[in-house]
Parts: structure tokens; C-alpha cells; sequence
């Protein structure tokens, strides 16, 4: 009989704090022998490398996977399919490996690419998921704000909104949160600003880490040089929590 194959964990670490790491994610994080995260950029970690790094042990191997940042499905599909490879040679010989992503792992996260690819090369692989706290519910609490309340309608966007669709959530949620909106802002801004928005919507950049930085009166920032950790919240309804 061949030696059982490792399991593969996706850990949520959340938006920065590294107290905002879950005790299941921290425990599961200590137990595997193998830690893989997406690598950084320029000579920098990663975020999600930068909050597990003060749990590691020096026995536990560390794996940067590198994921592009591009909408070409092909060049995607090949780094998710290198980085599947990487850690299924460790999984292979029977060690568990712990993907660590930002935020949550379910939530546009690339675990869900990494797991996939696993199991398409190594069917056999057990994948388990660990929530983490989202960027969206943590900007919430960064700005003392409930995200939603009674009857309020949510609309998440994510990167690829077209404007006519931020209109659309516009028209119909109470509360609009727009994900990497660094790379739309002055778009964003000037429909905002058409439809009275502004003093209802905040970005928060870097949530929860030491250099989180919250913009609240839009109306005096038409253009914002915007880190690609930012996100937008809108409270559209006549009865917003911040009104
Ligand atoms: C690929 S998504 C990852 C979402 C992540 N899995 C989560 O649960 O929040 C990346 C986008 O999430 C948002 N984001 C994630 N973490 C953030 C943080 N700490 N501060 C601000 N925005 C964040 C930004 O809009 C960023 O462009």
C-alpha cells in the first residue's frame, strides 16, 4: 500500500492584525510542516506571508507561490497549475501543507484556483477551508460602522465592474462595497459625486495593519493615489448608519 497523501488547508489570516487570525487558522497553521503563501512583489512579502511570519517555527518549510497579476486566463492557468505542482510534491510524500491567503479564503481568493488545480493533478488530496475575517467586515470595523443593518440590501463588486454595473448596485442595494477600487477610483469618484454619494462613502486602504489609512470626505479627493489594498463602502439608503 503507497503512503498517505498530505491534506491541503486553506487558511483565511485576515485583512492585516495579525490578532485577527483565527484560533483554527493559528493552530492549523503551527501543526503542517509546510507553509506556502502567494510570494511578494519587488522584494517585499506578501501580505498574507507578512501575518504568518511571526507564527512560524524555523522547521517549517516556507513555499512563495507566485501568482500573476493579469486577466489573461492562459498565463493564469499556468501559474495555478506551477504552484499546484509545487506543493504537490510535498503533498506527495505525505506532508500536509497549509496555504495562508489575506482575508478569507473563499472570498476572491486564490486558494480556490490553487485547490482546484490540486485536485486536478492528485484527485485523491483532501482540501479543507478555514474562514478568515474578510476585508470588507474589518473595514466595517475599522470605521465603527455596522456594514448592514435591518433591511439593508448588500452589493459586493469585485475588480472587473463595468460602471454601468456600480449603477445597477447603485440603483438597487443600500450598501455598495467596491473591491480593488485603487485601479477605478476617479471613474467611481465622478459617479458618486453625480449622484450626491460622496459624503456617504469611505475608502479604507490597508485595513487593520499599522498604516490603514480611512478617507472619509470624498468630496475633497477627486484623485487618490489608491494602494491595491483599498476598498470603497457605500451607503446609499435615506436611513444609512452614517447619516
Ligand atoms: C483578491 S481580493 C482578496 C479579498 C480577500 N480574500 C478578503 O477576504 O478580503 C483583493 C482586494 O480585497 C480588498 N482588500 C483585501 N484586504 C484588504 C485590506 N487589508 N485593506 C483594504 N482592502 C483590502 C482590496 O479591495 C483588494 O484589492
Amino acid at each position: 500500500m503507497s503512503d498517505p497523501l498530505g491534506q491541503l488547508w486553506g487558511i483565511g489570516v485576515g485583512p492585516g492584525d495579525p490578532e485577527l487570525i483565527t484560533v483554527k487558522a493559528l493552530n492549523c497553521l503551527r501543526r503542517c510542516p509546510v507553509v506556502a503563501f502567494p510570494a511578494g512583489r519587488n522584494g517585499r512579502p506578501g501580505m498574507a506571508q507578512t501575518i504568518v511570519t511571526p507564527w512560524l517555527n524555523p522547521d517549517q518549510v516556507q513555499v512563495p507561490l507566485w501568482f500573476p497579476y493579469v486577466q489573461d486566463a492562459s498565463t493564469l492557468e499556468t501559474a495555478w497549475q506551477g504552484a499546484a505542482t509545487q506543493i504537490g510534491s510535498y503533498l506527495r510524500q505525505g506532508q500536509d501543507v497549509v496555504f495562508a491567503t489575506e482575508g478569507d479564503a473563499s472570498f476572491y481568493s486564490t486558494f480556490t484556483y490553487l485547490a482546484q488545480a490540486v485536485q486536478q493533478q492528485q484527485p485523491q488530496v483532501q482540501v479543507h477551508t478555514i474562514p478568515g475575517v474578510c476585508s470588507p467586515l474589518a473595514a466595517a470595523a475599522a470605521l465603527g460602522q455596522p456594514l448592514t443593518v435591518q433591511h439593508q440590501r448588500l452589493t459586493i463588486l469585485p475588480a472587473m465592474y463595468t460602471l454601468d454595473t456600480l449603477e445597477t448596485a447603485l440603483d438597487q442595494a443600500e450598501v455598495v462595497v467596491l473591491m480593488k477600487v485603487a485601479a477605478v477610483y476617479p471613474q467611481v469618484w465622478a459617479i458618486l459625486q453625480r449622484r450626491e454619494l460622496l459624503a456617504q462613502s469611505r475608502v479604507v486602504t490597508h485595513i487593520s495593519g499599522h498604516d490603514q489609512v480611512i478617507y472619509d470626505n470624498l468630496d475633497n479627493h477627486p484623485q487618490l493615489s489608491l494602494p491595491y489594498f483599498s476598498l470603497l463602502i457605500v451607503h446609499c439608503g435615506q436611513n444609512h448608519p452614517l447619516g
